[in-house]
């Protein structure tokens, strides 16, 4: 990912958005050690080295069960059908989220249905999806929980832990306790990422909440394999077996079929190289812990900024930094003038892309996903990211704001006084 090209002269060097490079360079001498050993026991798919990360992918996340698949979407999709949705049931979830969250949903057969987001922390609204259940549902003779919407019966919720996150669990799970319904969390960006659940009066980490939880190894993500990976958590053995059968070809013994599966296998290179760089990734975590303190530091007394908001119940992983601003198209060209990388996590809601217009929802329908949706930008943000970088983003984005005359903000000289007053 090089940003460096078409810089201008005058700018010493380019930020980029995610530097996947530095992370690779680091541990090279571990990860090509693992070529090595697969290339010595041609154990390419599946086996020891497999299980072994399945081994340590589970105590990380605090969770009895973690069967490594073949991407996040596939980890979703095996995650729903293994924890009883049907097909022609609908799952509901956030409109705010990449669209892997639903193509999983209607993979599994399901028809997916949008709950919208809470304003602050950009997940799940319990107050949006208590509404739905309440006002837009219905009961039939059975007691089955019925959407007014498409006419069936709504059996599970998929909450987004986005950008490093967690959802509001405590209260998802007592809402889906409440009208019978499967929670499965997509924690495809929140590896590590800690919810203060008062129920259990413990922290608890993404991905051991839910029935079932999806994780993506994509290469970006906090824990990144170097090619396509995933995983599915769950502290139910049975949802497990199923989850190992659907990912291989429907087998529970070589060519005794049970069930039409999939080909979701994880390849052993990849889970070696995820099991090496599994050792890093608390460390890394607390990185971009830290990373993300010094951004809102210097970017919280700007008033034309809306730094993200940690609940005193979350502590989030930051698989993105993600602010909002007003004049978002001005300030990413101003970034992008200066060398800095962004990204836009995500510009249309799901339930106004192309891809879903048949499932007919207006502009308007989910109005928080939809204004957010048009101001949030993402700045570079990953583990190895220098506080001299940072300074230089701020320094650029107030920049731009110093030149718009409607934004009431700290003016970028401040920067140069952070600069001097950081902490040690
Ligand atoms: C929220 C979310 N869900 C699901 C996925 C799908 O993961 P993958 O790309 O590994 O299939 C991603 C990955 O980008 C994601 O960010």
């Amino acid at each position: 990912m090089n940003v460096f090209h078409g810089v201008p002269n005058s700018i010493p060097k380019g930020i980029p958005f995610l530097d996947l490079v530095a992370p690779h360079v680091e541990l090279e001498h571990e990860l090509t050690e693992v070529f090595r050993q697969a290339l010595h026991t041609a154990g390419f798919v599946g086996g020891p080295i497999v299980e072994e990360f399945e081994r340590g992918f589970a105590t990380f996340c605090g969770v009895s069960h973690s069967i490594a698949v073949s991407s996040g979407t596939d980890a979703l999709r095996l995650a729903i059908m293994a924890g009883g949705v049907q097909p022609g049931n609908v799952v509901l979830t956030v409109p705010h989220t990449f669209i892997a969250t639903t193509e999983a949903i209607s993979q599994a057969g399901a028809l997916p249905e949008f709950v919208d987001i809470d304003e602050h922390t950009y997940n799940m609204s319990v107050e949006m999806l208590q509404q739905f259940l309440e006002n837009q549902c219905t009961k039939d003779k059975s007691g089955k929980l019925i959407s007014r919407r498409s006419g069936r019966p709504v059996t599970a919720v998929v909450p987004v832990h986005l950008y490093g996150q967690m959802a509001d669990m405590d209260s998802i799970l007592r809402l889906a306790g409440e009208h019978g319904l499967t929670v499965i969390e997509d924690a495809c960006q929140a590896h590590g990422a800690e919810y203060f659940s008062k129920k259990r009066n413990r922290w608890m980490r993404a991905g051991s909440m839910g029935r079932a939880a999806a994780f993506s190894f994509y290469p970006g993500k906090n824990l990144g394999a170097c090619g396509e990976a995933g995983a599915v958590t769950t502290n139910d053995a049975s949802v497990a077996d199923k989850v190992k059968m659907l990912r291989d070809h429907g087998q529970a013994k070589k060519y005794y079929h049970e069930v039409e599966g999939y080909n979701g296998r994880l390849d052993a290179i990849q889970a070696g190289l995820l099991q090496a760089k599994l050792a890093h990734l608390t460390k890394w975590n607390a990185q971009r812990r830290e990373r993300a303190a010094e951004y809102n530091r210097l970017l919280a007394k700007n008033e034309a900024v809306t730094i993200p908001h940690e609940p005193s119940w979350s502590r989030a992983v930051y698989h993105l930094y993600v602010i909002r601003i007003d004049d978002r198209a001005g300030m990413t060209d101003h970034l992008q003038k200066a060398g800095i990388g962004t990204g836009i996590h995500y510009p249309i809601p799901l339930h106004l892309q192309k891809a879903y217009a048949s499932l007919n929802y207006r502009v308007g329908d989910l109005p928080v996903a939809e204004r957010i949706a048009a101001k949030i930008v993402s700045l570079p943000m990953f583990p190895q990211l220098t506080i001299e970088q940072q300074l230089r983003v701020v320094q650029v984005v107030l920049a731009f704001l110093d030149s718009e005359p409607s934004s009431k903000h700290v003016s970028a000289e401040f920067i140069e006084l952070a600069a001097v007053e950081r902490p040690p």
